[in-house]
């Protein structure tokens, strides 16, 4: 007898990777930034790093991942996207080479008040033009403007700005963030404002730094587009296995909270893949694949393992794959059916799935 494992899995497809840099290099003219923040959207950064060598930067979120980065990719330009907390990380920054953003005043007050005189240090003023989340209010940004040139570390100043909802060309929001960005495009500075949904919505600017991360994953944050519509291949493929099959008979429940009532006898299937692996507890539902037929999930999610309805499945066998996002299906379609964002999905993945590299197509 074959015995099945649990076969929990992430691969990850270099190959799309570097096909998706591609897609936005022609859809974006100008310098792309590849965000890599949470460990590259839960793809992992030590596997992603690599292959974005032709980006022109790479951005993150915290120091931690900005050292993380540093020490794979020792030339490359890296963005803070928070910036720093203090003189410490600031004095980090300078000897790790990291450009910085500078969005609030206390991150002014210690640039002002460090003692490093040589001219090395990137920063990026991030302007609150509508996103209203970081950055300086658009009334004082041109006073921070000003004091930052007289700031003797600092030796080049870019502007940067963030779409609250780049996924809606037409809202008022969206046009007033956009004529605000003309505005700062006069300036004598290079800039930075647009995301994934910006550039696949033809919203950045030429010659802009472009700071995409979902979509080179290979992932759409529009509503009504998926990555496919804009020839983007999904980077991770999740998958599982069927661990057990059982026929439950009518009116019997499945799972916790005895939340699925059978109408009928049915083949159940249940497949080794639960919240602690990071599929998310919903009160929605969504489905899987198996051997390209589509198998709903039914009851509620456990820690270890889902429940799915295997009538589609001709002879289901325990230890058979079992597809939850990638080619197979979009993740953006879990993230619909499941009222969440794909963000969310992929960023969830936790370290009990094991994951393999693809380097080939
Ligand atoms: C400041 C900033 N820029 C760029 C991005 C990349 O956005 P996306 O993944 O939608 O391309 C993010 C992501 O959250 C961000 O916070």
């Amino acid at each position: 007898m074959m015995y099945p494992e649990r076969g929990t899995s992430a691969h990850i497809n270099l190959s799309h990777l570097l096909h998706n840099i591609e897609v936005f290099k022609k859809l974006h003219p100008g310098p792309i930034m590849a965000v890599v923040k949470a460990d590259a959207y839960g793809h992992g950064l030590a596997r992603v790093t690599d292959s974005l060598k032709s980006c022109d930067a790479l951005a993150v979120a915290t120091i931690e991942e900005a050292m993380q980065l540093r020490s794979f990719i020792p030339d490359k330009r890296i963005l803070l996207l928070e910036g720093v907390f203090n003189a410490e990380e600031l004095e980090l920054a300078i000897e790790q080479r990291f450009d910085l953003v500078v969005h609030q005043f206390y991150q002014l007050d210690v640039l002002l008040k460090s003692s490093n005189a040589k001219p090395l240090l990137n920063v990026w003023l991030k302007v609150d033009t509508g996103m209203h989340r970081l950055g300086f209010d658009w009334a004082d940004y041109p006073q921070v403007l000003d004091q930052l040139k007289q700031v003797k570390m600092i030796k080049e100043i870019r502007l940067m700005a963030h779409f609250a909802q780049s996924d809606q060309v037409d809202h008022q929001q969206t046009q007033l963030q956009l004529q605000r960005h003309q505005i700062l495009q006069q300036h004598d500075f290079e800039c930075s404002f647009a995301n994934t949904g910006a550039v696949l919505n033809g919203l950045s600017c030429a010659g802009e730094w472009a700071r995409v991360g979902l979509g080179l994953y290979g992932i759409s944050p529009l509503a009504d587009r998926f990555a496919a519509d804009f020839d983007l291949r999904p980077v991770m493929q999740l998958s599982a296995k069927l661990i057990s099959i059982k026929t439950v008979k009518q009116a019997e429940t499945v799972g916790y909270s005895a939340q699925f009532t059978c109408l009928q006898d049915m083949l159940v299937g249940i497949v080794g893949m639960g919240y602690a692996d990071g599929y998310p507890w919903s009160e929605h539902h969504s489905h899987v694949v198996i051997r390209g037929h589509q198998a709903p999930i039914i009851g509620r999610i456990s820690m270890d393992m889902m429940a799915i309805d295997l009538s589609a499945v001709k002879q289901p066998l325990i230890g058979e794959p079992v597809h939850i996002w990638g080619s197979e299906q979009a993740v953006e379609q879990v993230a619909k059916e499941l009222h969440t964002i794909p963000y969310t999905l992929v960023c969830g993945i936790t370290g009990r799935v094991k994951f393999h590299v693809i380097d080939s197509l």
